[in-house]
């Protein structure tokens, strides 16, 4: 790297507006969304779309909501074109859908697209050229004059050929390019050109799009040239003003969302963020951070999992893993304290459920409830060397209605991590099971149980035990209050050291297990040393029984 940073880079000129309003706002409605995966994500791709993925990726941004979608640059290639055509011509484009086409300021071009566009319902003529001083010193070589001269024919090119779509609600939208590196003034100077030379009204205003094409300063910096750039417009009742950012900086999305602040109305960007270099402003979390305050976002983004599928498989992109909302591990928890407090917040939640209360979503670590974007709850919490005996438990629960006593979880806990360690990855429920089996159910040593009767009369159960101690079987006689206390005595009568049982619970097993029953004991030793067991069979006194043996097995 340069040393130091300020002989190579210079800071990016801030914008005089001492009495910016965007700060004290807040957003209360979603805006107007324009997709532009078919045409900004579709030129990022190493291999573009072919015709039938940009048709499977166009039907379900469709089904998303998105009302206005830039399906392409149609004077760009013949792909590009016969894309278009099918779309019209197989009329698969709703009523309440636009569609928008990309287009430069080249006549030729322009014709070519005016051609695409034959037999649309809605459409809008998306015209652009660069003006940013170094687009303007570097790519052309031409002073502000000129590049105004180039708008303005490009805007008048298309204004007549619009009477060639007699049957279209032909809008129009101009983009500076290259706009947050751009001058405000000379920004303002040739989109006013635009105008004169379209003349908008209010009721079919102009879209004036105003992107971050290459994020060149902090997201505050791009607000203040939107507020600005709004506040100068001679009459703003005759435009849409559009956001479109990228990412370079990392702040794709805080720039829309303190630009929508700024006074736009429209957004423009990608699903998951694919486009040029670090991509496109990712519309999914724009939507998804406005639906977590509360406000409608226009966007259906109920089966993300779905979503990401067809986007994965049209596009050839993959979501990183931490991507907010759809990444694979957005609604996991590895670590133990978090893994606990979510389990208690959505406990919570249940509860106040179950009592008729509709509370708002306060879920610790968690910004949207999962369910909400058609992601599972058994996604939240998984377990690895860092979990704490939360995760474990809750993992056992909610995959196999096992609720460990608290007690147990702290002995289980421990166990299951050391195990976990041992193997260097991460878990899922069926193995945690599977320990929790191998360390409690499947003991056999020196305690294993052949046979158990019991009868009883005036409150007393005597019970006669068949057992295989140490190798040799034993038929053992006892007495007590109960099942569990008869076991408990007949053990001690043949010989087992004394202990006592200080805890017990069961509940029936989820309809997937064989067994319809668990029990788990705890018992003291003389010495005053605990020990769980547990125990599963069909039959809740023989489950406890095992549970009794289970424990004395892990003594
Ligand atoms: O990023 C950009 O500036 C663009 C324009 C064509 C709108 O994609
Ligand atoms: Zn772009």
């Amino acid at each position: 790297m340069q040393n130091p940073a300020s002989k190579k880079y210079r800071p990016f000129p801030p914008i005089h507006l001492p009495d910016r309003q965007w700060p004290n706002r807040v957003l209360t409605a979603p805006p107007i969304w324009c997709s532009v995966d078919l045409r900004d994500g579709n030129q990022a791709l190493a291999v573009p779309m072919n015709v039938s993925q940009k048709l499977e990726l166009f039907d379900a941004l469709v089904r998303c909501g998105f009302k206005e979608i830039e399906v392409g640059f149609p004077a760009a290639s013949n792909t590009e074109f016969a894309f278009m055509r099918r779309l019209i011509e197989e009329k698969r484009i709703p009523d309440d859908v636009t569609i928008q086409v990309l287009v430069q300021a080249r006549e030729d071009l322009i014709e070519r697209t005016v051609e695409s566009l034959v037999g649309a319902r809605n459409a809008i003529i998306h015209l652009y050229n660069s003006t940013s001083p170094a687009q303007r010193r570097v790519v052309f070589g031409l002073e502000k004059p000129e590049i105004v001269a180039i708008a303005r024919r490009g805007t008048r090119w298309v204004r007549e050929r619009a009477h060639r779509l007699p049957g279209t609600n032909l809008r129009f939208q101009y983009s500076p390019e290259s706009f947050s590196a751009t001058e405000v003034e000379f920004a303002l100077e040739i989109c006013e050109a635009v105008i004169d030379e379209w003349q908008p009204t209010p009721d079919k205003p102009i879209i004036l799009n105003l992107p971050d094409t290459v994020e060149v300063a902090m997201p505050n910096v791009y607000a203040d040239q939107i507020e600005w750039f709004i506040r100068h417009l001679r009459n703003p009742a005759l435009a849409i003003i559009s956001l479109h950012t990228h990412n370079d900086r990392g702040t794709g999305v805080a720039a829309t969302e303190l630009g929508l602040l700024a006074g736009a109305h429209r957004v423009e960007g990608t699903l998951f963020g694919n486009g040029e270099r670090t991509g496109n402003l990712d519309v999914v979390i724009v939507a998804l951070n406005l639906y977590m305050h509360g406000i409608d976002p226009g966007l259906n983004l109920s089966d993300l999992n779905a979503l990401r599928q067809v986007y994965e498989r049209c596009t050839g992109m993959t979501i990183p893993a931490r991507q907010p909302y759809a990444g694979e591990l957005v609604f996991t928890a590895f670590s133990g304290s978090h893994q606990d407090a979510i389990r208690k917040g959505l406990r919570e939640r249940e509860a106040a459920l179950e009592k008729g209360r509709s509370p708002f979503w306060d879920v610790p670590y968690l910004t949207v409830d999962p369910t909400d974007l058609g992601r599972e709850y058994y996604e939240v919490i998984r377990v690895n060397g860092q979990s704490g005996k939360g995760g474990v438990a809750y993992l056992l629960e909610t995959e196999f209605g096992i609720e460990l006593p608290k007690d147990l979880q702290r002995e289980f806990g421990p166990i299951a991590n050391d195990e976990v360690d041992r193997l260097g990855r991460e878990v899922r429920g069926p193995e945690l099971r599977g320990m929790f089996w191998a360390e409690y159910i499947h003991r056999s040593t020196p305690y294993q149980l052949l046979g158990f009767e019991t009868e009883g009369r005036d409150g007393i159960v005597k019970c006669r035990a068949r057992l295989l101690i140490r190798g040799t079987e034993q038929t053992l006689e006892g007495q007590g209050n109960g099942p569990i206390a008869a076991f408990v005595n007949a053990l001690i009568a043949g010989g087992v050291p004394k202990f006592e049982v200080v805890h017990y619970a069961e509940h029936a097993l989820s309809a997937g297990e064989a067994a319809s029953a668990i029990a788990y004991i705890q018992i003291r030793l003389a010495e005053g040393r605990t020990r769980w067991g547990a125990g599963v069979d069909t039959s809740i006194e023989l489950a406890s029984i095992k549970a009794v043996l289970s424990a004395l097995n892990r003594c």
